[in-house]
């Protein structure tokens, strides 16, 4: 029976291995940032009280499902990359600035602490591209895309956050 050539080129060749097994660690920790932030809007779309809540409420629920693919989206190319994706026991969570606040109407509590989560997001994500650049396209090109959906969360909730300002509520 005739062996499975590996192949010569690109990310998946045995040349290759270091740089993959670099990749493959930027993108555990990107799954990890994505399933934290799942859970964080999960508990923040449901907490607050208010009228005012309301949008912002709305807003977190449509992320999570735009959030929950960004996780599948580098489970899936762990996978691809001879990685294997990691269990629940290896998670560290990170998000201390998206605990629920002491009273459940301090909404700009929750807006800040998600513009912090997708900074966090951009900046890793920046990283990663930085480190396929030339090395591994199909990483590079997925990770482009996800960071187009965190800048956009992150501008819409820059934008809640100045009429918050321009009302002298935060
Ligand atoms: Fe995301
Ligand atoms: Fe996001």
């Amino acid at each position: 029976m005739a062996t499975v050539r590996s192949s010569r080129q690109g990310i998946l060749s045995d040349d290759s291995t270091e740089a993959r097994e670099g990749i493959v660690e930027m993108l555990k920790k990107a799954y990890w940032m994505e399933l934290e932030t799942v859970m964080s809007y999960i508990s923040n779309s449901i907490n607050p009280d208010g009228v005012r809540a309301q949008e912002i409420v709305e807003s977190l629920q449509e992320d999570i499902t735009e959030e929950l693919g960004h996780a599948q989206q580098f489970a899936a190319r762990i996978k691809e990359l001879y990685g294997v994706v990691p269990g629940s026991m290896d998670f560290t969570p990170e998000q201390t600035y998206l605990q629920p606040p002491d009273h459940q109407t301090d909404i700009v509590h929750v807006i800040k602490g998600v513009i912090e989560a997708e900074t966090g997001a951009i900046e890793h994500y920046n990283a990663v591209i930085e480190a396929t650049e030339g090395v591994d396209p199909v990483t590079n090109d997925m990770v482009i895309a996800i960071l187009r959906d965190e800048e956009g969360h992150r501008r819409l909730f820059e934008g809640y956050l100045r009429e918050y300002e321009m009302e002298g509520l935060a």
